[in-house]
């Protein structure tokens, strides 16, 4: 099929490499023209593993192209995917105004039937509003049908999530364009899920949120684990077991952060405010994700005897591994707040170093992992990369001149940290120091 993919950002980049990928005929269109240059180019404007091959292939094979013409991508595709940023504003709802810009500019355009495909994060209702934007411009003798088919990606694992999804999400105004759609994912061989456009833009809020909250809620355990001497490590594998829970996002550690769960369970929050059905249990998992930097920030000043002074090392600054997105990182508020406490802080993170620079000047960046360690008070692991996993703690506690290490993502065994000779501080491990 001929496919044009709006905005080229993660989804849509990923979005429009993969359907090339799968044999579509695929223009992403961005209105930055030295994005659009540097992907001619091969040059990716994020790091995503895999990224780059697929895009070289696709583009070198012809299925895959990038331009700054909307108006030719509209003209010649059958099916139009919106996948431009939805960012928050400051009262928590999603500013719509890319994707109002884009609706406009596809009816000025349109020149034929066109199925517009939402994959972007909106708030119910928005499938409607793309409808009547479109409506307003384009001639009166053309149709369009607008589908709401949200995105489950993830940063670090986009192209495997992407091509091999748990379940495809179609909101369709009706059979025709389901089908259509159907059609076009049906190589993927994943269970489909048809619903109103409505429902599919419910269930991508829904998802996230669910996500976000499974993670504030084992948070919350493990900082009771703290106070009563229980070992959260011990107690997740006991309730992931459970088929009826599971072990995933039941990870506790400084919280969760990236361009879309602060993002998404804040709009949540303000549609659900704003029809008189407060989620609450969201506005929780938001108020306990908040805090949830300071509990590591507080054992540090706490077992430091303050910071003011002291020398910390930091591993890891991107909201997650596999990724060198800093958006909404804690492990980059964590580093900005030891600063503010007057702390000197040496960091090191395997992507996200240069991205880092111009937010965060204060802090010293080390070229080389183990470099943090020299002249520290202590070392935090902020970000669980697997070059950190396997540290060598002996050779990191000579060149540090104290002995505390804080495990951030709780992703060691503190029995090894101690061997050699640190005190080590996790996240709801129970026993400290
Ligand atoms: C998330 C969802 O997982 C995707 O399904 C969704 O498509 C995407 O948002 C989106 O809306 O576009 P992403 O933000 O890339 O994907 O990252 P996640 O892997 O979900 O991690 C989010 C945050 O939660 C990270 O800061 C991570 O460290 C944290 N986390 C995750 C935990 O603290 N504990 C866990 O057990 C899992």
């Amino acid at each position: 099929m001929n496919l044009a993919v709006i905005g080229i950002g993660y989804v849509g980049l990923v979005t429009g490499a993969v359907f090339a990928d799968l044999g579509n005929m695929v223009i992403c269109v961005d209105n930055m023209e030295e994005k659009v240059r540097m992907l001619e180019n091969h040059e990716m404007p994020f790091y995503e593993p895999g990224l780059e091959e697929i895009v070289a292939i696709n583009h070198e094979d012809g299925r895959l192209s990038f331009s700054t013409d909307l108006a030719d991508a509209v003209r010649r595709s059958e099916i139009i995917f919106i996948a431009v940023g939805t960012p928050p504003m400051d009262d928590g709802q999603t500013d719509l105004s890319y994707v109002e810009a884009v609706a406009a500019e596809i009816g000025r355009n349109i020149n034929d039937y066109k199925i517009i495909v939402n994959k972007s994060t909106v708030p119910v209702g928005t499938g409607e509003m793309v409808k009547d934007i479109i409506n307003r411009f384009k001639p009166s003798n053309i149709d369009v049908d607008v589908v709401s088919n949200p995105e489950f990606l993830s940063e670090g694992t986009a192209i495997s999530d992407a091509m091999s999804p748990d379940r495809i999400v179609i909101g369709a105004p009706n059979k025709r364009v389901a089908m259509k759609l159907i059609e076009l994912y049906s190589t993927m061989e994943k269970p489909m899920v048809i619903t109103s456009v409505r429902s599919a833009e419910m269930i991508k809020y829904a998802s996230n949120a669910f996500l976000a909250t499974k993670i504030s809620f084992i948070n919350s355990i493990a900082n009771l684990c703290d106070r009563v001497g229980a070992d959260i490590e011990e107690v997740t594998r006991g309730v992931g077991l459970d088929s009826r829970i599971g072990n995933k996002f039941l990870r506790a550690g400084i919280g969760f952060g990236g361009s879309c769960f602060p993002k998404d369970t804040e709009s949540l929050l303000y549609v659900s405010r704003k029809y008189g059905a407060e989620i609450e249990i969201i506005d929780a998992s938001i108020r306990v994700n908040r805090k949830q930097p300071d509990i590591l920030m507080k054992k540090a000043a706490d077992a430091l005897g303050g910071l003011e002074g002291k020398t910390i090392g930091a591993l890891g600054l991107s909201f997650k591994p596999g990724t060198d997105d800093l958006r909404e990182s804690n492990a980059l508020a964590i580093v900005s707040a030891l600063l503010t406490a007057g702390a000197t802080v040496r960091v090191y993170d395997p992507m996200a170093m240069e991205k880092c620079k111009p937010m965060c000047p204060d802090a010293t960046y080390c070229e080389e992992l183990y470099k943090v360690a020299e002249g520290a008070d202590a070392v935090m692991l902020l970000t669980e990369w697997n070059k950190f996993k396997h540290l060598n703690f002996n050779r990191l506690r000579e060149l540090m001149s104290g002995d505390m290490f804080f495990d951030g993502r709780n992703i060691y065994d503190p029995q090894v940290v101690r061997r050699a000779g640190l005190r080590y501080y996790g996240i709801g491990r129970g026993a400290d120091g």
